[in-house]
């Protein structure tokens, strides 16, 4: 069984409470929170996702899964850590050595807060591989980050298909995340690839009914 992880990117503000209290009815298992920086990818989020999680505190317990498309880390890690977030992913591709990754991903679970890991499309999976042991979730980017709505880009399956193989042939006890344009129409593709956490935005928010989208996406 898949957990849900619904992305607020496409969320209006006047639409925002009202779109909680909806998502909290439909059971989501996580509010999937895109902060951009305008420098690591061209939209700027940041305020906005912030509002967000003033809103998100004062209504629900249920868990915040911080995805950071950010250049300067260690300054949204700061800014988010006070929401308590259950999860906080950093992208691979903003640090320049391995060493400075590491440490930030120690930062993280010394404050409490779970580590993920996230690659976009075209970052090969041998990048992360000896970085498993230390991480608690792979967020495998199946769009390239920046912005919700975009198709879901199909190689990136058998990025997921191969990486999960080699977690279970190792049995690393780690989950693995997949976020970008799932919907209803593509997530059993997902799913067979193998994945613990969906994440969706568009799929979800534009729904009629997100309650039934959610039931059937874990289904
Ligand atoms: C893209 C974000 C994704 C995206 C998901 O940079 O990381 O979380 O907003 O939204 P959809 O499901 O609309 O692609
Ligand atoms: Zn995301």
């Amino acid at each position: 069984m898949v957990e849900i992880s619904t992305s607020l990117l496409s969320v209006k503000k006047d639409n925002i409470i009202k779109t909680i209290y909806n998502l909290e009815t439909a059971k989501t298992d996580y509010f999937h929170i895109d902060v951009m920086d305008g420098i690591f990818v061209e939209n700027n989020t940041s305020e906005d996702m912030l509002e967000y999680c003033d809103y998100l505190s004062n209504i629900t317990n249920i868990p915040l899964d911080v995805h950071l498309m950010v250049s300067d880390v260690r300054k949204y890690v700061d800014l988010f850590l006070p929401y308590n977030p259950n999860i906080i992913t950093i992208h691979y591709e903003a640090f320049k050595d391995k060493y400075e990754l590491l440490d930030m991903l120690d930062y993280i679970k010394l404050n409490n807060c779970k580590a993920g890991i996230a690659i976009k499309p075209n970052t090969d999976i041998s990048e992360i591989l000896d970085i498993l042991e230390v991480v608690h979730i792979v967020l495998v980017m199946t769009v390239e980050p920046g912005k919700g709505g975009q198709k879901l880009i199909d190689r990136t399956l058998n990025k997921i298909k191969e990486l999960s193989d080699y977690i279970k042939e190792k049995k690393i006890d780690i989950e693995v995340e997949a976020d970008g344009g799932i919907n209803l129409d593509n997530i059993s593709e997902v799913k067979e690839a193998g994945v613990d956490i969906v994440v969706s935005g568009t799929g979800i928010i534009q729904a009629e009914d997100c309650k039934e989208v959610i039931r059937n996406m874990k289904r």
